[in-house]
């Protein structure tokens, strides 16, 4: 970004802002979608914009990271779905996909995990985004490994707990999201500055982010990049099954619900099975009951057999928002044309 010599305006590959939004702009980080390497985000990864693919059981193998990666973004393979002979198959393939950068994203708690970590170190992973569990027990190893570390969280405690244990950025995921939440059920618009706040390291935000303007709004509160997993778990490279896809396609405000809070709590569209487990919560059911009640498999049957009815459907509050099934390129210029449109069209009060 420079001054312009005659008019003292800023300019910005080709768009003009007067000075007093340049300011603003500059402060909130935005114009460095423009200028990749002034991005942590971006310089961090070595991509071309701040826009992350969260990992995404039965949707994101190497297909969804692939065409994430190529497009400009960064795909991560969703590793929580997968054997590790499964994600070795997953790694190897996405890197005959592309020669970008792409990650692993690794939720703790699996009981796979020496083994998903052998996988990441065998196949030489640069990039890992941990998630739902302790990240004192793998970041220093990974580090080691010279990989880049990020840590899922949700509230400021972990947020604190995962810069001490040393990773290079924190995803601050607001309970609007698809997939597992946390029990504070903090919103994005909240969590984004409380974290920016209480920690160093970059934060990348997450949950209801699925369009540019909504990318910008995360950058006004300090953001310095986006994961999205909803958007792209429709995507056409999204491994989970069309039903599914569809199914999110017509989901309307106030269709999604967050389940289970007594085991992990998680995010559902509306069905026969989420209406089981509404009734068994009213009731007061206890651990037991409901981990009966979800069985094996549960989201395997949903988002990847397209059992819409007995399935867990995981998907985000923003699935409102959607009207097409898109390939993921599409879905990243669609997201960076429209956040350039909210940047130029800003204005103060
Ligand atoms: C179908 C689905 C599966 C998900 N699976 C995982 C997972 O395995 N690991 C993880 O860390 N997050 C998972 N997430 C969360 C996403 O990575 C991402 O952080 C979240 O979807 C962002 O919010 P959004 O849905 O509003 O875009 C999942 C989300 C969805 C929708």
């Amino acid at each position: 970004m420079k001054p312009n010599p005659i008019n003292g305006d800023w300019v910005l590959d080709g768009f003009l802002l007067n000075n007093h939004n340049a300011k603003i702009v500059n402060s909130m980080h935005t114009f460095a979608i423009y200028t990749a390497m002034e991005n942590r985000i971006c310089k961090l990864f070595d991509i071309q914009y701040p826009i992350i693919q969260g990992g995404m059981i039965w949707c994101s193998g190497w297909r969804l990271a692939s065409a994430v990666s190529n497009a400009g973004g960064l795909g991560l393979i969703g590793s929580g779905s997968m054997y590790p002979d499964v994600l070795r198959e997953h790694i190897q393939k996405c890197k005959k996909a592309t020669d970008k950068p792409f990650g692993v994203n690794l939720p703790l708690f699996y009981p796979d995990l020496e083994d998903h970590l052998q996988v990441i170190e065998q196949e030489g992973v640069k990039i890992v985004f941990t998630s739902a569990g302790n990240p004192a027990l793998t970041t220093g190893r990974l580090k080691a490994a010279g990989v880049k570390v990020v840590q899922v969280i949700s509230n400021t405690k972990f947020a604190k707990k995962a810069q001490e244990a040393g990773v290079d950025a924190i995803v601050a995921e607001g309970f609007e999201a698809g997939g597992h939440n946390g029990r504070e059920e903090t919103t994005t618009l909240c969590l984004i500055e409380l974290i920016q706040k209480a920690v160093q390291v970059p934060v990348i935000a997450a949950g209801g982010i699925a369009t540019g303007k909504s990318m910008f709004a995360a950058f006004a509160l300090g953001a310095e990049g986006v994961q999205i997993g909803s958007r792209f778990a429709i995507s056409e490279e999204s491994s989970a099954h069309i039903d599914f896809k569809k199914a999110v396609v017509a989901a309307q405000e106030g269709d999604t619900r967050l389940s289970l809070k007594k085991l992990m709590p998680v995010r559902l569209l509306n069905n026969a099975f989420a209406a089981k487990v509404l009734e068994a919560e009213a009731r007061g059911a206890e651990k037991t009951e409901l981990e009966e009640l979800l069985g094996r498999a549960r989201a395997k049957k949903g988002i990847f057999e397209g059992d819409l009815q007995e399935g867990e459907l995981e998907i985000g509050q923003v699935s409102a928002l959607f009207s097409a099934i898109q390939p993921a390129a599409t879905i990243i210029n669609e997201i960076v044309t429209d956040y350039r449109r909210a940047v130029d069209e800003f204005k103060s009060f």
